[in-house]
């Protein structure tokens, strides 16, 4: 057969189908109820007639009391229409959509007979008061599961469906409903099973979805809504329509399909109750009925649906959309349970059995578990040990010979203000200062410093060479030459460098030194300028100052395209790292300006320069659990988004390279990075450092624990990294450039009480 004549006949088969949810009663108690009935059954519809077994339910239900035998009832049916032809009595209900006749018993005996076994969960009293309830319905992926439960309990008279989606391939997996339901509005589909179920249930629809235009109609026509159940994903549609709900003082009641989490605001019992409990309180709520960027709405969204109370595969499948699933994910079960606590929760505010308002979780997974053994253990941080460094400048001094010019409190606090404000790796500020008998020693605080991802320092060392230089550069702009002996030194070692100043000359010509204080860390993220070439012959210069250092400056977009890739896969690998995790979000952020102060380290999520979105983000990534799901799917590239953008737009990334990774490679890495990014910040550029791929791929080797497709990928971006450097030169310190101005925060420090202690004479 040819196919076109098919597909012909399938077009127009589409257009048949009408929108009407609305079924037809026929009461055939006249000539002209007869005429129709008679027409409907020569249009060849197909008939459904039950009554006879409906007389016979009803009249059980009418004499509980009575045992009636099979004959008995027969005939009870039979006395009950009272010698009225069966074919009139009742209704004869038609529903154009499906072409069927069912014959009904009327709306009171139907009611009664449909409702006789909710009795007395619900009694027959409840059950009238309910049928005179008005509730409205927005959304109906939920909102079907609880539109049918309450059509099923019947307790609501009316009913306002509002969704302006047509059910698809991809709803049926929650969506109770038949393939040949497909393209059908939702609303459609919704209202015809209700009418399917009992037609005396008055349905209005809003197939355009609930609109400003629309809502004065969905909420009043035809009397105030008694409940509001709000089941749709759009945020301002859900602000709205509870600005609406509070005016009216209409209960609103809300399930989220995720944790059981339901959410009720009692607007009629408490009228001046904020809404969403007072969580998007500090929001423009006015500006909710403006239109929005999906950005604009994260910062309503995330109270909404809180953030930290989703579950951990949600969470996890949140961190995976855009990438390797399209959007959030909803089970059946989920939403049939929200269907049954929805209904639950509106009979009984309903009938004034409930008058909370507030968030409840019925959390199957947790209440229904298997005993839970001792949790395993997880690899715990390298632990290190406390070193006196009291001590160890003892030991030193006594093979000192005497310090020819004794460095001055003053001075020593000069140096150690300077030394402090170096960068450091989470801003952990890995050091501290002893003053003792002339000499200024400048430690390592492992402590501080501790990383099972950096076992043998590598990070810290790098800031200690930044901590030098300022120190260095300090002295120098008062015109003390420093002698700095970091020689004896090794990796192990706290002691860095025992500083002595030599005799005061003329200051020297110091451009650095006034970016000592001015230096910082940008990472706003903006579209990248050209990079002039004499910029980079002036950064040459700072580097290649510091004696065995070099630089590379890669700025061809396909190159940084690369980088952006290589660091942000090792940005994610060490967030999927149950360790590089704990590391990063227990010990390195700070999630509020409080914590920041308080603690006067680690990092501030207000220099972190996110988006609002980002910020969601790395909300729900610092759930372990949900990573670890993550990782087990081999997920999180959407993890990389975090770094991605800012490298690949950046207009340079610059590398001090060393020789080596020895001890003083590092330091005088550090320095020359540290010269690097004042100079940079001079320049006018914005400085961002991106250490993960050089630490991550320097401690893999290291670390005996590391999950064997975390060691895989980071030893492919050190292959591809390794590309960009040829000869001897290893990259030590990346940092990407860009002209994004000033950072929007300033990371704090430590208070130098803390970190400079001044010993007269320290030998007993
Ligand atoms: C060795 C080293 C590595 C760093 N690595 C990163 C990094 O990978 N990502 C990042 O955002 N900042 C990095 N930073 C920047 C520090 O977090 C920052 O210097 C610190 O928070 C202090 O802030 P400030 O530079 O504004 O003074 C690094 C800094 C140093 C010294």
């Amino acid at each position: 057969m040819n196919l076109d004549v098919i597909r012909t006949t399938l077009g127009g088969r589409q257009a048949v189908e009408g929108p009407a949810y609305r079924p037809e009663f026929i009461r055939p108690v006249d000539d002209a109820g007869l005429h129709r009935l008679n027409a409907l059954l020569e249009q060849g519809v197909v008939v459904h007639d039950t009554l006879h077994a409906q007389l016979m339910e009803l009249v059980k239900s009418l004499r509980p009391e009575i045992v009636f035998t099979r004959d008995d009832l027969e005939a009870a049916a039979l006395a009950h229409l009272n010698g009225t032809d069966p074919i009139r009595y009742g209704v004869w209900v038609h529903y154009p959509w499906s072409h069927r006749l069912v014959h009904l018993l009327d709306e009171a005996e139907f009611a009664l007979v449909r409702t006789d076994r909710n009795r007395n969960k619900i009694t027959r009293a409840e059950q009238e008061l309910l049928s005179s309830k008005k509730v409205g319905v927005i959304g109906l992926s939920v909102g079907q599961s609880v539109s049918l439960t309450l059509a099923l309990e019947r307790s609501f008279g009316e009913i306002r469906l509002a969704d302006h989606d047509t059910l698809e391939l991809s709803n049926l997996n929650r969506i109770r409903s038949g393939v040949h339901e497909m393209g059908t509005p939702k609303v459609l589909n919704t209202a015809r099973e209700i009418a399917e179920l009992d037609p005396f249930l008055r349905v209005s629809i809003f197939p355009e979805g609930i609109t400003k235009a629309n809502m004065d109609r969905f909420f009043c026509e035809g009397g105030d809504l008694d409940l509001l159940i709000e089941e749709c994903d759009s945020v301002d549609i859900k602000i709205l329509a509870r600005q609406k709900a509070k005016a009216l003082r209409i209960p609103v009641v809300m399930d989220m399909s995720d944790r059981g989490c339901l959410d009720v605001e009692r607007f009629d019992l408490e009228p001046a109750r904020p809404l969403m409990h007072g969580w998007i309180d500090h929001l423009d709520l006015e500006a909710a009925g403006r239109p929005m960027t999906n950005e604009q709405k994260i910062p309503y969204m995330l109270p909404i649906v809180g953030t930290d109370t989703l579950s951990t595969r949600m969470k996890a499948s949140m961190i995976e959309m855009g990438e390797t699933v399209s959007t959030w994910p909803q089970l059946a079960s989920a939403v049939a349970l929200g269907g049954a606590m929805t209904a639950d929760v509106h009979r009984r505010i309903l009938l004034g059995q409930f008058t909370a308002s507030g968030r409840w979780y019925i959390d199957l997974e947790a209440l229904i578990a298997d005993q839970k053994g001792n949790p395993k253990e997880h690899a715990t941080t390298t632990p290190m040990g406390a070193v006196d460094p009291e001590g160890i400048v003892n030991a030193v001094i006594r093979e000192l010979p005497p310090v020819k010019q004794p460095m001055s409190r003053e001075l020593a606090e000069e140096l150690a203000h300077a030394a402090a404000l170096a960068p450091s790796a989470g801003n952990m500020q890995p050091w501290n200062f002893i003053l003792a008998e002339g000499r200024f020693f400048l430690f390592h605080d492992k402590v501080r410093s501790r990383s099972h991802w950096d076992p043998d320092h590598l990070m810290a060392h790098i800031a200690l060479g930044t901590c030098l230089e300022n120190i260095r550069l300090a002295a120098s702009a008062k015109g003390i030459a420093l002698s700095i002996d970091t020689r004896s030194a090794a990796l192990d070692d706290a002691l860095i460098a025992v500083i002595e100043a030599g005799p005061v000359s003329t200051p020297m010509e110091e451009v650095l030194f006034p970016w000592i204080t001015k230096r910082c860390t940008n990472r706003k993220v903006v579209d990248r300028v050209l990079f002039p070439s004499e910029h980079e012959a002036q950064l040459r210069n700072v580097v290649e100052f510091v004696p065995g250092c070099g630089l590379r400056i890669f700025t061809d977009p396909a190159d940084l395209e690369r980088f952006a890739e290589l660091c942000s896969r090792s940005e994610k690998i060490r967030l999927l790292d149950p360790t590089g995790h704990r590391e990063f979000f227990e010990h390195e952020v700070r999630w509020t300006e409080e914590e920041a102060k308080q603690s006067g380290d680690g990092l501030d999520l207000a220099t972190m320069e996110m988006t609002e979105g980002q910020m969601a983000a790395l909300r729900i990534a610092a759930d372990p659990a949900a990573m670890r799901l993550v990782d087990e799917w081999r997920g999180g590239r959407g993890l990389q988004r975090f770094s991605r953008k800012g490298i690949a737009n950046a207009s340079a990334v610059a590398v001090v390279t060393t020789r080596g990774r020895a001890l003083m490679d590092r330091l005088e890495g550090g320095r020359a990075g540290q010269r690097l990014w004042m100079e940079a910040n001079r320049l006018g550029w914005a400085v961002h450092p991106i250490s993960a791929p050089v630490f991550l791929t320097h401690a893999a080797p290291l670390l005996g624990d590391l999950a064997e497709h975390h060691r895989s990928e980071l030893a492919m971006v050190e292959k591809e990294l390794s590309r960009f450097f040829t000869g001897e030169d290893l990259p030590l310190f990346m940092l990407r450039l860009s002209p994004a101005g000033e950072p929007s925060a300033r990371s704090l420090r430590l208070p130098l009480h803390r970190l400079l202690s001044v010993h007269g004479s320290i030998t007993a």
